[in-house]
């Protein structure tokens, strides 16, 4: 039985910052950020805006009153999470409207947690052939104002439904991982922001994509030559460059010429975005969908989460994808967004509701939003 993602969906705040422009705020010279990190704009959230609201919007961009009839499975994949009990799955049946027969839970393991839920979809599905699953990344990325890190924030979500005959990429179930207790990136619970060693990071991550890659080729028996596009995790874009690079010495100068050409089409949506950490992966994907990907071709996929796991695995495209990735309305979802000055995300950034916050909801301007903070329990609403 063939089995992945049948539709897949994409959700982006409408404010973004400039990169060049944050790199004159900070003094820095702008090319160390558009090319030294490979980044264009930056995706910031409103204050009413979380990994729940976010997830609602991705997943409802995709969901039919049909599929919600057939989900048995919801997982979110996040580090952001609002709640450290509850999960945002629980959240989301209400915003989604789903129907109460289904098993929702979060799953964490930085910005591993998305594939995590993708495999276990598809292990509920061969179980479940008559069942799909939702599964969501959903973060927002935070590192703080004036950080080194700071050029590589950004937010989002990513929702794909999984099912047998899937229409968009078919997962091989050819796969590798790893997994290591490394101290690359974490995020304490009494803190918003995460801290890296950001520089480390960058080995850690390389170091599991020549390891994975190389457990890859001889577990399946299989070469660069099987793969014409390598899909890579990019928190900011010039991370995935660092794992490419590894392969210019071992492929031919054709196929290295191939991988960085659609690897380049695979980051058109990171470089506006940012950083999705567990959605990173699947941005790309939709991004090369967009902008490279042909029927039937073999993807290889590179998934990583700090801390760490990896998991290296080959997927097909589906030759009729073109018909359920609306290329042009995720094209105008980066385009309709407005600028914010480097002043007012600074101004926006330290907005922090507490208990007793209501919003006004004649200024909120998406679906889905935090309404209000009562008893310090989160509540959302969809508007009408
Ligand atoms: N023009 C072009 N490139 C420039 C440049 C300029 N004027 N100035 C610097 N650069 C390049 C550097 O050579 C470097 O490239 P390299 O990585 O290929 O060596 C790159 O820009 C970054 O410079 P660096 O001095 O390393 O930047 P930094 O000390 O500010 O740190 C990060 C950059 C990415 C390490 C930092 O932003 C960070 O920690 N980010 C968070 C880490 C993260 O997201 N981890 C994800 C875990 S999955």
């Amino acid at each position: 039985m063939d089995i992945g993602i049948d539709k897949i969906g994409f959700y982006v705040p409408k404010d973004y910052i400039d990169i060049v422009e944050l790199a004159k705020a900070r003094n820095v010279d702008p090319d160390k950020f558009t090319i030294g990190i490979g980044q264009d704009k930056q995706a910031v959230p409103q204050p009413y805006q979380d990994a729940v609201t976010m997830a609602a919007s991705s997943a409802d961009s995709i969901l039919t009153s049909e599929d919600k009839k057939d989900i048995g499975l919801l997982i979110v994949g996040t580090e952001s999470s609002v709640d450290e009990s509850k999960s945002s799955a629980a959240f989301l049946m209400d915003l989604l409207e789903l129907p109460e027969d289904i098993r929702a839970f979060e799953i964490k393991q930085a910005c591993y947690g998305a594939t995590a839920g993708l495999q276990s979809a598809y292990d509920f599905v061969s179980l479940n052939p008559d069942k799909k699953a939702l599964v969501i990344a959903t973060d927002i990325a935070r590192y703080g104002i004036k950080t080194p890190g700071e050029v590589t924030q950004g937010a989002g979500s990513v929702a794909m439904i999984i099912s047998k005959d899937p229409r968009v990429l078919k997962l091989d179930h050819k796969s590798v991982y790893m997994t290591r207790n490394v101290g690359d990136f974490w995020r304490p619970t009494f803190s918003k922001t995460a801290f890296a060693r950001g520089k480390f990071s960058n080995q850690v991550y390389v170091d599991f994509f020549q390891t994975l890659w190389q457990k890859f080729q001889n577990k399946y028996s299989m070469t660069a030559d099987d793969f014409s596009t390598m899909l890579f995790h990019i928190p900011y874009t010039k991370m995935g460059t660092k794992a490419l690079r590894t392969l210019e010495e071992t492929v031919s100068d054709t196929k290295y010429a191939e991988l960085t050409k659609h690897y380049q089409e695979s980051i058109k949506f990171s470089r506006e975005v940012g950083n999705l950490y567990t959605g990173s992966l699947y941005l790309g994907l939709l991004s090369y969908l967009v902008y490279g990907a042909q029927p039937n071709e073999q993807l290889l996929l590179f998934s990583y989460g700090s801390g760490a796991v990896g998991e290296l695995y080959s997927a097909k495209v589906q030759p009729d994808f073109e018909q359920v990735v609306d290329k042009s309305a995720l094209q105008k979802m980066l385009t309709n967004r407005q600028k914010l000055s480097i002043s007012n995300y600074e101004k926006m950034y330290q907005i922090e509701y507490q208990d007793g916050t209501i919003v006004d909801p004649i200024t909120v301007d998406t679906k889905f939003y935090l309404s209000e903070i009562k008893e310090n329990e989160r509540l959302y609403k969809k508007s009408k």
